[in-house]
């Protein structure tokens, strides 16, 4: 057991003597534990992250920043003692915290025994270092290499059968950890869990960290980008939703005041949850900040049974010198590398045609064929057909939860259209929102009692549709087999959009927030496992729903239902803060009043599709069209697959561009969209990065090749006149 109050690199300075002792310790391995400190480090390529066992019943964040070589380049931490209102438990970095006596500051963890004792006295109860952990019941299953380690901490309290597991996964490549939590009941009498989050993260004191970073939004507004300074106290990004939501993202980047897109020191982290969550900024009165997160524990408690567990989503967190840039290309990273689908992450994303925004739900087999026909001419790769196809739904008051093909529109079943669309050389999605019912439909009819609602009480609707209770087996069930069957019949359907469109509310029972989520997960994985082929595009009401817990099942991302090509810039911009535009889906469509050429770049920066009126398109537009697409098709690779860097974003000036380098650095494409036309000058330089320096490159503006530091010293010149002008360049790698 280890001795109380033993750390010998804390120095007690407000109650207690200095002491000190310093042992040079050298690491060889990614996680290691220091015995002599009782210190544990996470060494990534570039970071440290060390904390220790200060008490036996006091986990310390020690370091988080640059790599240091020994823990004796580890700053001291101040044992600070407080005043008789507080004691150490409110005043220092705790690496985790409970409900426990004098803390007053944001917890991890609260709970209520049987007995009606609702704090946790932990103990630190030993650790593990695995290799290549998976853990079946963990709620992201990534997919970990074997250089991957995993560092569990046990605790248990001290009087009770409750244990606590904290975990922390490094990606030791991408200076990321992964952290979750799980507490088991390990005795017999019942334990309300009442407040359970993933990871309490803690920023330096040596640089005021407070400067944080997120995303807002609503409906067709989603990811923009807010910037602003803490203020001590607390601020609470969160949904309670039972989705992620459009409103905010639960995504975090922090620095000290000081960073820019290319530089500065950037902590960031995201949470992998498509429920409720909540991520709690706090500036403490001790000089640090510390951000903690997970599920939301409004309208939440979970009951452990007798040796029952309970998981936590997981909350990534990783830090970096390379400013906000930096550690959206790690998030991005990260994303590719270990979280999308495994058997669709590297696949280059398709062309699809979509008519929503045209037909809306008048779809019938002749208009899609017609479509068809023209999509398919302009070089389209995948047709959907989305809302409007299946029972009574004319209109969005009737309809979902029937999921049978309307016989008027189409009176011989699917097959025709599929047949058609496979005949035209594509591959054919449809649109399925299957988490809804409308009231005016015989899914409801027949089981009114699926609903989440309460008892006696009529619940909201939004859109004139109600949340079936995914939380309850049977619909769970229902709700895969209404996809899986179409699925099983249509073989030649091979891409779904899944789509989410009302917030949950009234949820009858506290446990069913976190149960909704988890059976979302397994249907979606059943998915994936019996119809291994199937693109899955992830969508609700636009972006509502995007975040790296549903991530591991979809393949791209509805970004928004707002598809005006200048608006998107913005929440293109605010997306890739957080998320790889591997997923990012952008349409040209018929939303305001732009030219071909606009519309077909402002969408080349995701992943393509098309929801114009393509009936309409002269043939000149066609023609143009076509060659956009092609164009497409040239440069998708290094759009989907490259790093992104935001040169300059519509948030700050006249100009927007963003650059995409392949990873070898081979090719890169940059995209520069001026906003209106003004004073300022139409000729710009638009400094390029993430070139090789030394290498012979042909770019735009350049005689003959250019070694790469040229082109990235002296920018691309470009000419931009007149309101919504822009360019694509591209430049290469000489042969
Ligand atoms: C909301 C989605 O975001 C749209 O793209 C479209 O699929 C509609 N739902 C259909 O109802």
């Amino acid at each position: 057991m280890l001795p109380i109050a033993y750390f010998p690199r804390v120095c007690t300075s407000h109650f207690g003597n200095v002491i000190f002792k310093s042992i040079c310790f050298m690491y060889d391995m990614p996680i290691v534990f220091d015995e002599d400190y009782d210190m544990f480090l996470l060494n990534g390529k570039s970071t440290t992250y060390a904390f220790g066992i200060a008490r036996k019943d006091m986990l310390l964040s020690f370091y988080w920043g640059p790599k240091v070589s020994t823990t004796d380049e580890i700053p001291l931490v101040n044992m600070m003692g407080g005043a008789s209102f507080t004691n150490q438990k409110g005043v220092m970095p705790l690496e985790f915290n409970s409900a426990w006596g004098m803390s007053y500051v944001e917890n991890c963890l609260k709970v209520e025994f049987s007995d009606g004792v609702r704090s946790v006295h932990f103990e630190y109860n030993g650790y593990e270092i695995k290799d290549n952990y998976i853990k079946e019941e963990q709620i992201v299953p990534s997919t970990p290499k074997n250089s991957n380690q995993t560092l569990i901490i046990h605790l248990k309290d001290d009087k009770y059968a409750f244990e606590i597991d904290l975990y922390y996964r490094l990606y030791e490549e991408l200076d990321i950890i992964e952290r979750w939590m799980e507490v088991k009941n390990t005795g017999k009498s019942q334990i309300k869990v009442e407040n359970i989050l993933s990871a309490l993260w803690n920023f330096p004191v040596y640089r005021s960290f407070t400067r944080l970073t997120h995303l807002h939004g609503s409906h067709s507004h989603e990811f923009q980008v807010a910037r602003t300074d803490l203020a001590p106290g607390k601020l609470v990004l969160d949904s309670r939703r039972g989705s992620t939501g459009h409103y905010r993202n639960p995504i975090f980047m922090l620095d000290d005041g000081e960073a820019n897109e290319e530089n500065g020191h950037v902590y960031f982290g995201a949470l992998a949850w498509s429920g409720s969550w909540k991520i709690v900024a706090e500036r403490t009165s001790h000089g640090y900040t510390r951000i903690l997160g997970g599920l939301n524990n409004y309208d939440f408690t979970y009951n452990l049974k007798d040796s029952q567990s309970l998981i936590t989503p997981s909350f990534f967190g990783g830090f970096t010198q390379g400013g906000f840039g930096g550690a959206s290309r790690l998030l991005h990273d990260l994303q590719t590398t270990y979280i999308l689908p495994e058997n669709k992450k590297d696949k280059i994303r398709k062309v699809i045609y979509n008519s929503w925004e045209v037909t809306t739900f008048s779809v019938n087999e002749t208009q899609q064929m017609e479509l068809a026909e023209v999509a398919a001419e302009l070089g389209v790769e995948i047709f959907v057909m989305d809302d409007g196809w299946f029972g009574e739904r004319n209109h969005d008051r009737a309809g979902l939860g029937d999921w049978i093909p309307n016989p008027e529109k189409f009176p011989n079943g699917l097959g025709p259209l599929i047949q058609k669309v496979k005949d035209l050389g594509m591959e054919f999605g449809l649109w399925f929102e299957p988490e809804m019912v409308n009231p005016d439909s015989d899914l409801y009819r027949e089981h009114p009692e699926w609903v989440i609602k309460f008892p006696g009480r009529e619940p909201d609707q939004g859109r004139n549709q109600l949340n079936l209770n995914l939380a309850l087996l049977e619909v769970k069930e229902y709700v895969y087999n209404a996809v899986a069957n179409i699925l099983e019949q249509h073989p030649g359907i091979t891409y779904i959009k899944w789509d989410m469109n009302k917030s949950i509310c009234d949820m009858p029972e506290r446990w069913m927030w976190y149960e909704y989520v988890k059976n979302l997960y397994e249907i979606f994985g059943r998915l994936r496992d019996a119809f291994p082929y199937l693109h899955i595009e992830n969508c609700s009401g636009g972006g509502g729903r995007a975040d790296m817990g549903l991530m591991p099942y979809y393949d791209t991302n509805w970004t928004s239902d707002n598809t005006n090509p200048f608006h998107r810039l913005f929440i293109q911009e605010g997306f890739s803060m957080a998320y790889t535009p591997r997923i990012m889906s952008a349409w040209v469509t018929d939303m305001g009043s732009f030219d071909l050429k606009y519309r077909f770049y402002s969408s080349m920066m995701g992943i393509m599709g098309i929801g114009a009126n393509i009936l309409k398109w002269t043939e000149k537009e066609k023609r143009k069209a076509k060659q956009y697409i092609q164009k497409y098709k040239e440069i998708r690779e290094v759009v989907q697959f490259g790093d992104l860097y935001r040169i300059s974003s519509p948030r700050e000036g006249a100009l927007t561009a963003v650059e995409y380098v392949s990873k070898d650095k081979s090719r890169a494409v940059l995209f520069a969209f001026k906003k209106v036309s003004d004073l300022s000058d139409d000729i710009i330089y638009i400094p390029v990065k993430g070139l090789k320096p030394d290498v012979k490159y042909i770019a735009p503006g350049f005689m003959g090749t250019v070694e790469g530091k040229a082109i990235m010293n002296q920018g691309i010149k470009t000419s931009l006149s007149g309101t919504h002008s822009c360019h694509l360049f591209e430049i290469k790698k000489q042969e």
